[in-house]
């Protein structure tokens, strides 16, 4: 083994936590060091979600990494909900005295702030997978990692873990000190990516007897749909024709007969789950974002989580090593915890309204009367508004 590098802050996981983090806290002067455990090429290949809530946007911008995502970003001013064979747009902005949602693939975010990062000499250990964190209950963290088959030490002050869900650092805390919550959902998502042009020039939600679909897009030439399909379900078992014909089956006359097919550029099946570790913090270790909690994609929220959880733990972060002081370390977890069970309630009501869980028709006639409602309420059509374009953060100074 080397001599154990030395830095402020050890971070596991070049993930949009974890690299956020490292570059807000790089513009105060605060130190850090990534170690990701996959190669640079398999990180920015990652195909996942792109609704930016306005806080993650505002984040972004704080951090000098907006540049591109305001050239090629779509900004959003409603999105529409689709059941009974009917569209109901829901204007965000109007419902919200003027916030938007903004579509920007998280591909593209992690390629921007992977490239920040290193044009700013910072260091990032790629194919270096964290084995454990020790003696995060001491002042000198530890993270043990190994890199070109040899185990390696990371020194710290503290430690985040951004190394999401299957990552080492929550797996490093002991059982005793951690209370977990999860809620598995009995199906799973069927996603495709086409360079075909999006159905519609905003998001469409839609319940259907025969399952949830969802209409998106990472740009005007490149769209992303996805239906419920069962959790056993194979991407073996989809022809594009077959995906394409289910699709044009779950969504409105009008918009079935719009839809441009095209062949896949990507499939995947993705579960549905909420997870919640609670405390993020154990000592010197802070988690953030996915591992810590997991949301199911229906209110796109895993994102803006992860972003909300890096401005509270940036911000306690910069008031130690700049004021020296703790208090806001010490609140860190509760604070971001409120704000991650609010989205974790948004997304189960929103995955629970959208679904087909069985085969009762009261079920689905149930969510069409809430829908209805919903739709036809400016009190409900508020509420859903509110969360969707994320709930403001906490003053937290
Ligand atoms: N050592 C080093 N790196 C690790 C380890 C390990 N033992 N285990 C996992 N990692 C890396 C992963 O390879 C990944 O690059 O940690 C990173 C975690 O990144 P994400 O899973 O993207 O999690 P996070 O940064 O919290 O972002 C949350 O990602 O999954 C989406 O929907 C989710 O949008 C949300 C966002
Ligand atoms: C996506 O574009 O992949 C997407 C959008 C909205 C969601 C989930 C996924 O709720």
């Amino acid at each position: 083994m080397n001599k154990p590098q030395r830095t402020q802050v050890g971070i596991i996981g070049s993930g949009p936590a974890g690299l956020l983090l490292a570059q807000l806290l790089s513009r105060h002067g605060i130190d850090s060091v990534i170690v990701e455990r996959q190669s640079r090429a398999h990180v920015e290949a990652r195909i996942r979600a792109g609704v930016l809530e306005q806080g993650t946007v505002a984040l972004l911008r704080e951090a000098g990494v907006s540049q591109r995502m305001e050239r090629e970003g779509l900004v959003h001013e409603g999105i529409t909900l689709a059941f009974a064979g009917r569209r109901e747009r829901i204007d965000l902005r109007k419902l919200t005295g003027g916030s938007t949602v903004m579509i920007y693939g998280q591909t593209e975010l992690t390629r921007d702030l992977i490239n920040a990062r290193l044009a700013a000499n910072g260091a990032i250990h790629f194919e270096s997978p964290a084995l454990v964190v020790e003696d995060y209950l001491s002042e000198q963290p530890r993270i043990v990692y190994e890199q070109n088959g040899q185990q390696q030490e990371l020194h710290c002050d503290f430690v985040a873990g951004c190394d999401g869900y299957h990552g080492v650092a929550r797996q490093s805390v002991s059982a005793d000190k951690l209370q977990v919550f999860e809620k598995l959902y009995p199906f799973g998502w069927l996603g495709i990516l086409a360079d075909v042009p999006p159905v519609d020039h905003e998001l469409i939600y839609a319940n259907h007897e025969r399952g949830f679909a969802l209409c998106s897009m990472r740009s005007p030439t490149r769209s992303r749909y996805y239906v419920q399909c069962a959790l056993d379900d194979k991407v073996e078992n989809w022809s594009d024709d077959a995906f394409w014909n289910e699709l044009r089956r779950r969504l409105p006359a009008e918009s079935a007969a719009q839809l441009i097919s095209g062949p896949r550029l990507e499939m995947s099946i993705a579960p549905l789950r909420s997870f919640v570790a609670e405390p993020m913090r154990v000592g010197r270790l802070f988690l953030a974002g996915d591992a810590a909690h997991i949301v199911p994609p229906t209110g796109a929220k895993g994102l803006n989580l992860a972003g909300s959880d890096v401005f509270y733990l940036s911000r306690a972060l910069i008031a130690y090593y700049g004021e020296g002081r703790t208090d806001l370390l010490d609140r860190y977890s509760a604070t971001a915890l409120r704000r991650v069970w609010k989205a974790i309630r948004f997304s189960w009501w929103l995955t629970s309204l959208m679904h087909k869980f069985d085969d009762d028709p009261i079920n689905h006639r149930l969510q069409v009367a809430e829908l209805d409602y919903v739709t036809g309420s400016v009190a409900g059509s508020t509420a859903l508004a509110e969360n969707y374009v994320g709930l403001p953060f906490e003053k937290f100074e």
